[in-house]
């Protein structure tokens, strides 16, 4: 029996890291979970219910009274929700709450594919691979202002742009699990590349893991 392939993909928003985890995970035959839809859930519920955001211990007792196989995705796709999710997602309650869930679905046998911030630093330290996905600022605001265009909104890409700054800003600078490469994390920058390019180099990656 093979050793199961655990594969953690993270990065910034938008870089792109659910398509290309999405690609590996059909590719591999692996299970595949978006982490980020557990923080936007959390923060969306937190919102609705009237909870401080920066309430920690509140947002804490919102996650934990989540039900994590339940999540309606398509509610929870847009940037509110984003911002929703980074707020909450600075709180170790929350943390704290979320890590069972996504550590039960990494232990499949077979492996899996998990992307979001913390993947490779926390929630699977030991995965087999771990990528990090990069791309600039200005190419993942591009990005996100052309999936809007494509879906018939028109939104400005400064203020997409700064709203990709701050989001990074706040991953990046929060004490709980900030965003960060793992130390044993490959990098890929997709600036340049297509979608196919990307999972090219990512499978290039996967294929050369130590087994
Ligand atoms: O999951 P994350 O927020 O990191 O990004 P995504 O939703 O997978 O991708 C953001 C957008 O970038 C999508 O519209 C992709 O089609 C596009 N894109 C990409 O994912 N990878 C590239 N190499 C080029 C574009
Ligand atoms: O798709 P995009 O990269 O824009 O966002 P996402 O992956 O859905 O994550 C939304 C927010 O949840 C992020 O900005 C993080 O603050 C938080 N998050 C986290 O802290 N840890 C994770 N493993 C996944 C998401």
């Amino acid at each position: 029996i093979a050793a199961p392939l655990t594969i953690a993909i993270d990065g910034p928003a938008a870089a792109g890291k659910g398509t290309l985890a999405k690609r590996l995970a059909a590719h591999y035959g692996l299970p595949y979970l978006d982490t980020g839809l557990l923080y936007r859930a959390v923060g969306r519920l937190a919102d609705e219910q009237g909870v401080d955001l920066d309430d920690a211990e509140a947002a804490g007792a919102v996650a934990r009274a989540l039900d994590a196989g339940a999540i309606d995705e398509a509610a929870l796709r847009g940037r509110e929700a984003g911002e929703l999710a980074s707020r909450v997602a600075a709180h170790p309650p929350v943390r704290a709450a979320l890590e069972a869930f996504q550590r039960a679905f990494a232990a499949d046998p077979r492996g899996a594919v998990l992307d979001g911030r913390d993947i490779g630093t926390v929630i699977c330290p030991g995965a087999r691979v771990k990528i990090f996905v990069t791309a600039s600022a200005e190419v993942r605001a591009r990005r996100r202002t052309d999936e809007l265009a494509a879906k018939g909104r028109t939104v400005e890409y400064e203020r997409i742009l700064a709203e990709v700054r701050e989001r990074d800003a706040r991953d990046a600078g929060r004490a709980a699990a900030p965003l960060k490469p793992a130390a044993d994390a490959r990098l890929l920058d997709t600036s340049e590349l297509d979608i196919e390019t990307a999972f090219r180099a990512a499978c290039a990656i996967v294929d050369q893991a130590p087994h």
